[in-house]
């Protein structure tokens, strides 16, 4: 007679209870599936940016047709440029990193499709093989590293601007959200929609949250979505017109493989004195500022502050300035105070003042 092993019996119920609901969340799509359900906010979104992509550009119609599911996804997360988006003007103290990526980057990029224009004749006939072996286009790959708040991001808008290039920007969580198997199929459609509206910038912020240094706790996803963008960089024509931008506060942590395919590289780091009264100029430079404060002042005493930093502490004193100036009476509205060092939150300034 058989003997049944109570103990083991409910192992064994364990064991095939797991791998029935693991198959079962492996296999079943979840609520936010795309397929089924593609958000309707996302496809509201998407569908408004495919219209002014079109009346800004008519001549993409025949590009932006039998658009896929996924497509039409990475769709939602594209920013065309208009004459009110972030451009270089916007960003200070990081001049020679801007005029860097002007030379190398929006160059090469303004000129895709255009039959590289600025080489006068004379040069062309010289050097025209530095064009047709591809020396004047753009690299395929930017990374900025730094530490936080110090305008990566905001150049990466700004370089979609200047050379009025489509801007994607992917979060890899919206590549990795998404049930087994519909990642890849995501990275393959952000690739393909670049190439329907090129030119384009794809610029993935906090690259280091994908591209770590491989290891071997690596969920499997998450490998096989780094070898397949690898490889769909790898691919992308070298006529130019897709420029991939990645952004990261830790550069040391990020994968060798996939730093070799970012050739431009730019450290931006914290503001040192002279790029920090830049910056405070841009904000504040037409606001009086009571006597003895001056924007030099301010930049001395904001050591280890970033670009971010800087403007918090620029709205603030801006702020309490307008709050104050509110609730003046309207025969008194022709006073606006000078801004503070008190404003700034500097309470620590030398006894300069009057
Ligand atoms: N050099 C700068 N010139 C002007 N504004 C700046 C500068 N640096 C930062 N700022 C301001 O700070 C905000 C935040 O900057 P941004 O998002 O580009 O920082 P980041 O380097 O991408 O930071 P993180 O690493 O945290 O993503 C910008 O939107 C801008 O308003
Ligand atoms: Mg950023």
């Amino acid at each position: 007679m058989i003997s049944i092993d109570s103990k083991k019996l409910t192992e064994f119920a364990i064991i095939a209870g797991t791998i029935v609901s693991t198959y079962y969340l492996m296999t079943m799509p979840s609520p936010d599936a795309i397929g089924a359900n593609f958000d309707k906010k996302a496809q509201a979104k998407s569908d408004h940016n495919v219209k002014r992509i079109l009346q800004d550009n008519p001549g993409l119609a025949k590009n932006l047709q039998s658009l896929n599911t996924y497509e039409k996804k990475i769709l939602a997360d594209v920013f065309i440029p208009n004459e009110k988006s972030t451009r270089f003007n916007d960003i200070a103290g990081i001049d020679d990193i801007l005029e860097d990526i002007y030379e190398n980057v929006i160059i090469p990029l303004q000129e895709y499709g255009t039959d590289k224009k600025h080489l006068n004749h004379d040069l062309q006939e010289r050097f025209g093989h530095i064009v047709e072996n591809g020396l004047l286009e753009a690299p395929k790959g930017v990374l900025l590293y730094g530490p936080p708040g110090t305008g990566k991001s905001l150049t990466a808008k700004a370089v979609a601007t200047e050379c009025n290039a489509a801007f994607i920007n992917i979060s890899i969580s919206t590549l990795l959200s998404s049930y087994y198997g519909e990642s890849s199929k995501l990275v393959k459609a952000l690739f393909t929609v670049a190439e329907r509206l090129k030119p384009c910038v794809i610029f993935i912020d906090e690259i280091d949250s994908l591209f770590k240094t491989r290891s071997n706790t690596d969920h499997e996803v998450t490998s096989k979505m780094k070898s397949e963008f690898l490889s769909l960089i790898d691919g992308l024509e070298t006529d130019g017109g897709i420029l991939m931008m990645g952004a990261t506060n830790r550069r040391t942590d990020i994968d060798e493989a996939f730093l070799r395919r970012m050739p431009k590289q730019y450290k931006i780091g914290l503001p040192d004195k002279e790029a920090r009264e830049k910056i405070l100029s841009l904000y504040i430079q037409n606001i009086p500022l009571e006597k003895g404060l001056s924007i030099e002042l301010i930049a001395e005493y904001t050591s280890g502050f970033s670009g971010s930093d800087l403007k918090e502490i620029c709205r603030n004193a801006v702020n309490n300035m307008i709050k104050e100036y509110r609730r003046l009476p309207s025969s008194q509205k022709h006073d606006v105070r000078p801004l503070t060092a008190q404003d700034f939150g500097l309470n620590n300034l030398p006894d300069f003042l009057d």
